[in-house]
């Protein structure tokens, strides 16, 4: 008699793993009507005591251990303004992960810069600080490093080259809302951190994103290149760089107060259930967790990946390892793990308006990121945030069903 779900046998999970999302309650209610009676729908030239978008940019910058915070439409754009503020120029070369959003990359190109791709470090799927080193020319700029499916990126290492090579550093934290680096919040480390509050998102207001700095001049700048280059306490008519509208609405910054308020909680759950995981993930052979870092204090994840070895699995593929472990009840994925610059964009050069000045895109098609190609085809398994949010019994089942694939493999082949 079969034992596997998917061959007939009893399914492991036959409940609701971790929480539906989003996730509101009456606060984002109250909050919503509020502001819809209020009649105030857009910041304008509101402060912390008139605009919620004000009140919201304050409490994420706080509870990343930024100064400022500059609240926009969406992750993408928050890179591009963060880009304008630290005086990207056409033909400016930015070091970019392999493993990320194509967002990290397209941003630089919508502001005539050119984004290098280069590998991730096998041993926790972030930027390797390395294959950045090998990368800087004299057009380098600045990098652009990801907290990849939230785990904090090395930034020691990438501090410390972007001192000795004069760089700045833009992180991208559209996965690490909450995550911390060394007890610091992610996305306050660099110059500049970028943040997507995009639905999937650790929080949410369906689309969003937001800059934080703790640098004065670059505060001003996000502010007046998110404000059709208007300055702050100069006349509201009165334009000075050339800039778009990217400003949040109050609505969007009323759902997000509501949420911000459960993201320490949230945060420690998803960090408390992952760290049961990777404890049960060492006990059966073929899977491991990635392993956490000194630096990662906290690992508050979009979405969580462990690694895959078919050979010490029993030799099942990868994709047969998912489709069965999804007729257990549980549904996995590889995150963003296809390298970017393996995208038609970069392949067939579809660069839009964008000019690069005298210099040139490299040639994508032939980038070498050897350890991106091989976890994205083999190794890396993703698990989404929202299945972290219960107990620990929810992390026991899911390691029961991995479990219990291991023992039945014979089953597969
Ligand atoms: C790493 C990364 N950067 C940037 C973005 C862009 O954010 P948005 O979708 O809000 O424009 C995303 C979105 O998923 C992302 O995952």
């Amino acid at each position: 008699m079969a034992k596997l779900a998917i061959n007939g046998g009893p399914k492991t999970i036959d409940r609701q793993i971790g929480k539906d999302w989003p996730i509101f309650d009456q606060t984002e209610r109250d909050n919503l009507l509020e502001v819809l009676e209020s009649g105030r729908w857009w910041r304008g030239g509101g402060d912390a005591e008139t605009s919620r978008v004000a009140q919201f940019e304050q409490a994420f910058a706080d509870f990343h251990d930024a100064k400022h915070g500059v609240a926009l439409t969406n992750g993408t754009q928050a890179i591009e303004c963060a880009l304008k503020a630290l005086d990207i120029r056409p033909g400016d070369e930015v070091i970019c992960p392999a493993a990320t959003f194509v967002a990290t990359a397209t941003a630089c190109i919508l502001v005539n810069a050119i984004p290098i791709i280069v590998d991730i470090d096998p041993a926790n799927y972030q930027i390797d600080p390395a294959a950045v080193e090998a990368a800087i020319t004299e057009r380098t700029v600045g990098i652009a490093p990801v907290h990849y499916g939230g785990y904090p990126a090395d930034m020691a290492a990438l501090r410390e080259i972007a001192e000795r090579h004069g760089l700045w550093i833009i992180e991208d934290a559209a996965h690490a809302h909450g995550s911390t680096w060394n007890g610091h919040g992610c996305g306050s480390i660099g110059d500049i951190g970028c943040f997507s509050l995009q639905m999937g998102k650790t929080l949410t207001a369906g689309e969003g994103g937001i800059c934080l700095t703790s640098d004065e001049d670059l505060a001003q700048k996000l502010f007046s290149f998110h404000h059709i280059g208007r300055f702050e306490g100069r006349p509201f008519y009165e334009h000075h760089i050339v800039a778009s509208n990217l400003r949040m609405t109050e609505f969007q910054a009323a759902v997000l107060l509501g949420g911000l308020g459960r993201l320490e909680e949230q945060a420690e759950t998803r960090d408390r259930n992952a760290r049961h995981l990777e404890a049960g993930l060492r006990e059966i052979e073929g899977v491991a967790p990635i392993e956490r870092a000194d630096w990662v204090t906290r690992w508050n994840f979009y979405f969580y990946h462990f690694k895959f070895n078919s050979e010490e699995f029993g030799g099942i593929s990868r994709q047969q390892f998912g489709e069965a472990l999804a007729a257990e009840g549980l549904s996995v994925g590889t995150g963003h793990l296809a390298p970017i610059q393996k995208n038609p964009l970069f392949t067939k050069r579809h660069w839009g308006p964008a000019c690069f000045g005298d210099n040139d895109p490299p040639d994508y098609a032939s980038a070498h990121t050897p350890e991106c190609d091989r976890i994205h085809a083999e190794e890396g398994v993703s698990l989404t945030h929202r299945l972290f949010l219960g107990g620990t019994e929810d992390m026991d089942l899911m390691l029961g069903a991995i479990a219990k694939i291991r023992y039945n493999v014979d089953e597969l082949r």
